[in-house]
């Protein structure tokens, strides 16, 4: 089943502003390496308008989202492609919960609980599912021979 597939998969994820801006970056790679994922490709944007409202468009109707779109440009973001097997679902297991006060409560030890503040600024983003994670590499990254390329622009 996949499950308990030992197939490689790939994931999407995102250090936030905060995370960046807090110094957090060395700490959240130093975490991906020791549980094994692999870094196929990252880099690093600042978002403008446009593209976060595209990204997050599943929660365009939502009270939080100009918050969110200005929170999200605020400062620049680090994206990574992570590559093992499980990668999704482990990926979201190490990041804790969304809202960085509970992770803080019942998932201390997760990436969240360490750097995040709250349900806006949570530091990291992971894929929910296999088709996210497709759906937010190609958003942000374009295949190519050499492997991935940043489909937006490098800082
Ligand atoms: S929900 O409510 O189930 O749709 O939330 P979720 O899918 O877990 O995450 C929504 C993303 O929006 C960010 N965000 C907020 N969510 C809920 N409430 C408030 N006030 C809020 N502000 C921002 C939240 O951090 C999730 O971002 P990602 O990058 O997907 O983790």
């Amino acid at each position: 089943s996949a499950e308990s597939s030992t197939e490689k998969e790939l994931t999407f994820a995102m250090i936030k502003p905060d995370g960046v801006s807090g110094n957090y970056t060395t700490a959240i790679k130093k975490i991906i390496s020791e549980f094994g994922f692999g870094i196929t490709n990252e880099t690093t944007v600042q978002l403008d308008e446009e593209t976060v409202k595209d990204f997050y468009t599943e929660h365009s109707s939502r009270s939080f989202f100009p918050g969110l779109v200005r929170y999200m440009t605020s400062g620049p973001v680090l994206m990574m492609v992570l590559e093992k097997a499980n990668a999704v679902a482990d990926w979201r297991a190490l990041i804790g919960p969304t809202d960085a006060q509970t992770a803080k409560v019942t998932h201390p030890h997760s990436i969240r609980a360490m750097c995040g503040l709250d349900l806006q600024r949570n530091c990291v983003h992971g894929s929910d599912s296999p088709q996210s994670a497709l759906r937010e590499i190609a958003f942000f990254f374009e295949k190519s021979s050499l492997g991935f390329l940043p489909k937006h622009d490098e800082l």
